[in-house]
């Protein structure tokens, strides 16, 4: 028996704020501090209880602010310190707790650390970075970084070669070197004293790196291999910093670990784990090629995915937690993933909503999710703004696929579909804006957006509203947090059907994923509707015939 302590984190609803595009309240285009102030009320309306903030910290942007040039300081197009206080008191009096993402694989190459480093071989902070010289001309290796091109960028200054997992902007720290542990930790402490709760942790398993001097089979035809995160050792790193940091604080941590097999999990997250969860990517990676290519089109079963998420739901089972998510600021919004343009409606987000939130761990909605924001399709490469859409473009253009082919893979995947402005009305821009916005607007924000949901009983906004309701304090709450999972009906392609069990009791969610009615062989007589999409109530019985995306939750006692 594993006795579990009670956190106050345990039945929260966390919600990711892209600083960038939630709201702008100066009219430069680009949401900032502020903004998420004027919005706070909406957040509480929803009944979140944590804000995921993307990266804020001072940064030249070139991802974004994933490439951080000052980890005490905020940008100062989204605001100041003082009032990112002010964001985390006032949060604090609606009862929500800021998290901040913490990006400590990598700084920008605009911080001062990484300047220092490259001003010559023998500064004090040469070796706060990872510095090798050529071999024959060339990068000591052939590892591919995430964003495209080698890993290694050659400085003509110093004549040596420096390590980016990701952009060449973004220079690795070195975590060999206690010195650059000590500055870090120190820097998430000071976070942590200002009254966060807790943080989003950044790429964290490519802190450890693969052997500089050599080669990793190739997995590219221009012979690169794509660099690999959670090589061994790197528990070593993690340990210590919750050691120095995190577990001396009543906070949460969510790591971003990719890398991590489930086999792993119990080692990277939980009571004993170096986290508090790990943010699984098997369930939303099933469209990648290898070598994380978006292209060409990978076709997916809906199998592949309930696989994905049982694996996960399993892992966690004898206590433990996971995040559910179905999007992020890297992933595609979930409409567009898993319906039909044709299909894309309050009714079909209701049920994808409906699909993870009965799922065992802490749910996590990304902006805009909430009223089924959708992808966004730019006419052309220059209107995308995302490092990694135009990396991947010009790749699959090298690779001899047409610009068609490669655009299209922008449509389906590049992570501005995420970051497009937050629709709040239908006026220009959608309200995110009164100047023009980084990041064109989806033009539908016309039908889809804040004010109309708000407006209609019915909404999406409302079900989100009603599901985390359920959650936190309602008759099934607890079969919610605890119950055990069960998958039904595992070879179906067309419905996604599990159980929750908690002694005598058992929640069933069934989730119709086609445009047509399906009929399920499932005892659902004697049983509550704890939710349905429908208005119309269902007829229970022997057998079920699910509507076109229906989604229904029972309630009834465990057979
Ligand atoms: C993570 C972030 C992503 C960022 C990358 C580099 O994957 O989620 O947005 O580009 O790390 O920091
Ligand atoms: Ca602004």
């Amino acid at each position: 028996m594993i006795v579990v302590t009670a956190k106050w984190w345990d039945k929260a609803v966390v919600y990711q704020v892209y600083p960038r595009s939630f709201k702008d309240a100066n009219g430069d285009g680009v949401g900032d501090l502020q903004g998420i102030l004027s919005k706070l009320g909406y957040l509480q309306k929803l009944g979140i209880d944590v804000i995921w903030l993307s990266p804020v910290f001072a940064s030249p942007m070139k991802d974004n602010g994933y490439d951080i040039s000052d980890y005490r300081d905020i940008a100062s197009e989204f605001g100041t310190l003082e009032e990112m206080d002010e964001l985390i008191a006032e949060a604090d009096k609606r009862g929500i707790k800021i998290i901040m993402d913490l990006v400590i694989n990598h700084s920008s190459d605009q911080h001062e650390w990484f300047k220092e480093s490259k001003s010559s071989r023998t500064n004090p902070k040469r070796d706060w970075y990872i510095w090798e010289d050529p071999v024959d001309g060339r990068p000591p290796n052939n590892l591919r970084s995430i964003f495209g091109g080698s890993c290694w960028t050659y400085d003509e200054g110093t004549e040596q070669y420096y390590f980016h997992s990701f952009a060449k902007e973004q220079p690795d720290l070195n975590w060999e070197n206690p010195e650059v542990r000590s500055a870090l930790f120190g820097m998430v402490n000071w976070w942590l004293d200002r009254g966060i709760g807790g943080f989003r942790v950044d790429a964290i398993t490519f802190i450890k790196k693969q052997p500089v001097h050599e080669n990793q089979e190739p997995d590219s035809f221009d012979g690169t291999a794509i660099v690999s995160p959670n090589q061994p050792g790197v528990g070593t790193f993690l340990q210590e910093m919750k050691d120095e940091t995190f577990a001396k604080y009543d906070i949460f941590t969510v790591a971003e670990a990719p890398g991590v097999s489930s086999e792993e999990l119990g080692e990277f997250a939980g009571e004993d784990g170096y986290f508090d969860m790990v943010i699984s990517f098997d369930h939303m990676d099933l469209e990648l090629n290898e070598g994380a290519k978006w292209y060409p089109k990978k076709e997916w079963k809906l199998t592949d995915f309930k696989n994905a998420i049982t694996k996960d739901q399993q892992v966690i089972k004898e206590g433990g937690t996971t995040a559910l998510y179905m999007e992020n600021h890297d992933q595609p919004r979930s409409l567009s993933r898993f319906v039909a343009e044709k299909d894309h409606s309050v009714l079909t987000g209701k049920m994808l909503a409906a699909t993870y939130f009965f799922l065992k761990g802490m749910p996590y909605i990304y902006q805009g999710q909430e009223i089924g924001m959708t992808n966004v399709k730019f006419d052309s490469l220059e209107e995308y703004d995302d490092i990694s859409s135009h990396d991947q473009y010009t790749a699959a253009v090298r690779e001899g696929y047409s610009e068609e082919v490669a655009l299209d893979t922008l449509h389906r995947r590049s992570r501005d579909n995420a970051r497009t402005p937050m629709q709040w009305d239908a006026s220009e821009n959608g309200g995110f804006t009164e100047g023009t916005p980084w990041l064109k607007a989806n033009p539908n924000y016309s039908e889809i957006n804040v004010e109309k949901a708000l407006a209609d009983p019915d909404s999406l906004f409302y079900f989100y509203q009603k599901l985390i309701a359920l959650r936190k304090e309602s008759a099934v709450s607890d079969i919610i947090q605890d119950g055990t999972y069960e998958q039904l009906l595992s070879e179906s392609e067309d419905v996604f059907v599990y159980t929750r069990t908690l002694g005598e009791r058992r929640l069933v969610v069934f989730s119709n994923f086609t445009d047509s009615e399906v009929e399920v062989d499932a005892d659902t007589a004697d049983a509550q509707v704890v939710l349905n999409n429908y208005q119309e109530a269902p007829q229970l019985g022997g057998t079920i015939t699910l509507r076109p995306y229906e989604t229904l939750v029972i309630d009834r006692i465990a057979k």
